[in-house]
């Protein structure tokens, strides 16, 4: 069966699109052919040695796996296209991801619900994926009791065109001109800290970014009554998403006994030296797979609260890897192309 898996990345010129090109090769995913999609602004280009496709209904077909970072509004549209064709979808979208039918999945945290799918599974936020390899297993341990979250966020995390910003912006100014008006961001985003990352709606004073954050994070944990806040602020820098997690437990679990757990969690690196300078920086979990972790503390202002600083790389762990790492389950289960009950999907 592997040697026939047809493979569709959709939205392959994308910052997640390109990562996952890449990572289909790095770790030999065996598949007999991938065919690259984007739309007809990119289509006849080369990327990662592939010609890229327009996105056509003429191109749907004959897919066992899809996998999509094309936006939400192509994934409503697609994804069903290419599951009614008989391929399984793994969506990088937020489209998907709350609708009760279809599984949301980190790799290292609840695996077991990608055999439910019914032709389209949904990745989660960068933010949460990269925090949640974290937190489960401290769930596990000890349970959570309630966790503040705040996101220092890169601009990849925006796409390719927020990085050119953040690019153009910066040589501007180092260069004493004045910087391009921001068309990414609501504000220039070049030596600056912007408190909104994605948009607010209907009066709603949590940006959508703090709503998926915390509503994704319950859903995958199964804890739908979770106590969890979260503010998402995104910074100038091009690639990793850095997070300071607050984590009240219900009973005690000291530093020494997270970090030993931690250094045995699935996908998870511990860096916590910080006498000696050492803890997870963007810089150094660029192009890594894991999620890294560090100074972890008590928080002694709170009874059974630990704090700690969680560094990912956004466009890998965040979106790609964990797509790859899905796809490679579904592969290895014999779940690819079959769905588990293919004709129920709901179309919410
Ligand atoms: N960036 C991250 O860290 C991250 C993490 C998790 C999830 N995600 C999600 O992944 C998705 C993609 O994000 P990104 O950062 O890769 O964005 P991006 O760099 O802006 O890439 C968007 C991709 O979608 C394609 N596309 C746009 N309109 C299309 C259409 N009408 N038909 C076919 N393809 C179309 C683009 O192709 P063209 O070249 O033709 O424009 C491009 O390949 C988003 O839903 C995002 O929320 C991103």
């Amino acid at each position: 069966m592997s040697s026939a898996v047809r493979v569709a990345v959709v939205g392959a010129t994308g910052a997640v699109g390109t990562t996952m090109l890449r990572l289909l090769s790095e770790r030999k995913f065996p598949a007999s052919e991938i065919v690259g999609f984007a739309s007809e602004r990119s289509a006849g280009s080369e990327v990662e040695g592939l010609s890229v496709r327009l996105l056509e209904e003429a191109a749907v077909d004959g897919f066992d796996l899809a996998l999509f970072s094309a936006g939400s509004g192509i994934s409503r549209e697609w994804a069903p296209k290419f599951a009614d064709s008989g391929a399984v979808v793994i969506d990088n979208s937020s489209c998907w991801r709350m609708d009760p039918e279809v599984p949301l999945v980190v790799a290292e945290v609840n695996p077991e619900t990608i055999a439910r799918h019914r032709g389209i599974i949904a990745n989660p936020n960068c933010s949460a994926m990269q925090m949640l390899p974290v937190l489960a297993p401290i769930e596990h341990a000890v349970g959570l009791e309630r966790i503040v979250f705040a996101s220092y966020q890169s601009t990849s995390g925006t796409g390719a065109r927020a990085v050119a910003e953040l690019e153009s912006q910066t040589h501007a100014i180092l260069h004493g001109m004045e910087p391009p008006a921001p068309e990414v961001y609501p504000h220039r985003i070049a030596f600056n800290v912007l408190p909104q990352v994605e948009t607010f709606t209907d009066g709603d004073d949590y940006t959508t970014e703090e709503r998926k954050v915390i509503a994704e994070s319950r859903k995958i944990l199964g804890l739908p009554e979770l106590r969890i806040t979260a503010t998402c602020v995104r910074v100038p820098v091009p690639n990793c998403h850095s997070e300071a997690l607050n984590v009240e437990t219900r009973e005690d679990l000291s530093p020494e006994d997270c970090r030993q757990l931690l250094s045995r969690a699935p996908g998870v690196v511990v860096v916590d030296e910080p006498g000696a300078g050492r803890y997870p920086l963007a810089s150094e979990v660029a192009g890594r797979d894991e999620v890294f972790v560090g100074r972890i503390r008590r928080d002694e202002s709170n009874p059974r609260t630990l704090n700690m600083w969680v560094v990912g790389d956004n466009l890998r762990k965040g979106a790609a890897t964990n797509a790859v790492q899905i796809a490679e389950f579904l592969l290895e289960r014999g779940l690819v192309g079959a769905s588990a009950e293919p004709a129920a999907r709901a179309a919410s």
